[in-house]
């Protein structure tokens, strides 16, 4: 039998390891998928028992059969990452020989540095030829700017090659994420009309019901939805829809695409963003809080809830194709989606059917195109593909229609959870699911360019400020309501 692989998590006491690596690495071992074991760490005085009961407490009910089985694989180790490793290197060497070690940073970002060199000086990050593989996984938010982010990455080279470093993000491992990338190169029919010549518009969604999660205001009100959602899983999706095609399924040739048209977008020159901020409201049928009156957010907070903005790739393929990104909190409901319009035929020759002409707030009208194709994210994992068709009579009146396909009627709804997916990938040795250094600095080289507009208060349960309608001046269409 092989050694196991050794999964050291800082920040064992937090949320996500709860929430989302624990059942991940539950999922793992259940399924064979890796022989692990699991070393949480954290400053709290805690035994290996007392780490399993806490951990016991806050797990899912659906997870306990497998924690049961597993336990006995889970270790703790009193750690400070700002002091010294050396006790967290003993008791790794005393748990016996491993293939590798995966430490996953699950922590402030102020001290992914510290807990890099303390990891180095302790001499658990060196990796000869024929050595044991030794990986760090990073947690978002990787810098705070393009400043930060390439002085981080200058920090972490120093001490690890860069395909030692899996900076992590989440949305990556959704399977109809990946399937932006299947779906289009996989199938020739969609390429011919994947370009300025036939899409007219491209509109990104990702609407939250949630506000800002018990907890998590500290994190929240330093950065806002630009730095939390737009900067990095919206671009990610952006860079899925228009890249160009790799010449194969190699991770650097994927990355480099997506880093070519990430590098290619700009914001569009007038007025190209809208900020909004949840106020009190009501969401199906519950009246909630507005942001400022959310635990541990100050009385002077500037972040935003809420992020429009329209954007163009500067490209052979994409030049002058609007791309419109949304996301919320407190949105009316949950849901993430991409949505490409196609342009109309050159002559209109049919009637519409019924009402389909939409009011901008500043009074110009436009009229729904009927040719879309609309990748549903979450949480319904679906595709569909609208046209028009005739309806029966003497008319020539034209009415929407839908072919449409659903992960859940054609596999049952047997999707991995995204965590486990990228776990999995990174004990694998797998860097194609996770951002390259020259990816981040180039989804924070735009994000950089989104200047503060005025924050404008929305009510929660609202689609957000109206003026987000207006970003698609001069072309036809309006936000999706999923
Ligand atoms: C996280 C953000 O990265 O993604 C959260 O920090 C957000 O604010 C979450 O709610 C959304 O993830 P998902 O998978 O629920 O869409």
């Amino acid at each position: 039998m092989n050694p196991p692989i050794q999964i050291v998590i800082f920040g064992a006491s937090g949320d996500l390891t709860a929430r989302k690596l624990v059942p991940a690495l539950l999922g793992l071992a259940q399924k064979g998928s890796a022989d692990l074991q699991l070393i949480g760490v954290a400053r709290r005085p805690l035994t290996d028992t007392g780490f399993r009961a806490q951990l016991r407490g806050q797990l899912p009910e659906a997870d306990r059969g497998a924690f049961e089985a597993f336990q006995g694989c889970i270790h703790y180790v009193q750690g400070d990452v700002e002091g010294d490793l050396e006790g967290l290197a003993k008791r790794l060497d005393a748990l016996g020989p491993s293939v590798g070690r995966l430490f996953y940073l699950s922590l402030r970002p102020n001290l992914f540095v510290p807990a890099v060199e303390n990891l180095a000086c302790a001499g658990l990050l060196a990796q000869e030829n024929g050595d044991p593989w030794r990986r760090v996984v990073i947690e978002k938010p990787f810098g705070w700017d393009l400043a930060s982010a390439r002085a981080l990455n200058h920090t972490l080279h120093r001490l690890l090659r860069e395909e030692q470093i899996y900076r992590i993000d989440h949305y990556l491992g959704k399977e109809t994420v990946q399937n932006l990338f299947a779906f289009r190169f996989n199938n020739a029919i969609f390429e011919p009309l994947w370009n300025r010549h036939h899409i007219e518009l491209v509109q990104i969604t990702v609407a939250e019901e949630l506000g800002v999660e018990r907890g998590r205001a500290a994190y929240y009100d330093t950065v806002g939805a630009l730095r939390d959602m737009l900067q990095n899983h919206m671009l990610q999706i952006l860079a899925l829809v228009a890249m160009e095609p790799p010449s194969s399924l190699d991770p650097e040739t994927i990355r480099d695409q997506k880093v070519n048209v990430l590098k290619s977008i700009r914001l569009w020159p007038s007025e190209p963003c809208v900020r909004g901020r949840y106020g009190p409201g009501d969401i199906g049928g519950q009246t909630v809080k507005g942001y400022l009156q959310e635990d541990g957010v100050g009385a002077d907070s500037d972040a935003e809830t809420y992020v429009a903005l329209r954007a163009e790739i500067v490209n052979w393929r994409w030049s002058g194709v609007p791309f419109l990104l949304r996301h919320g909190k407190r949105l009316p409901k949950r849901f993430s989606e991409v949505r490409v319009q196609f342009k109309v035929p050159p002559i209109q020759l049919f009637d519409r059917f019924g009402e389909d002409a939409r009011t901008l707030p500043d009074g110009l009208t436009c009229s729904l195109r009927p040719n879309h194709l609309t990748l549903s994210i979450q949480p319904r994992e679906a595709l569909s593909l609208g046209f028009g068709v005739k309806v029966p009579g003497s008319g020539m009146t034209m009415a929407p229609a839908e072919l449409a396909f659903d992960y859940r009627d054609r596999f049952g709804g047997q999707t991995a959870p995204a965590y486990e997916r990228l776990l999995l990938d990174a004990l694998q040795g797998d860097p194609t699911l996770f951002l390259r250094d020259d990816e981040v600095e180039a989804s924070w080289q735009l994000a950089d360019t989104v200047c503060k507009s005025p924050l404008l208060e929305y009510p929660a349960g609202s689609w957000g400020p109206p003026e987000a309608e207006n970003l698609f001046h001069g072309c036809e269409g309006g936000w999706s309501r999923g």
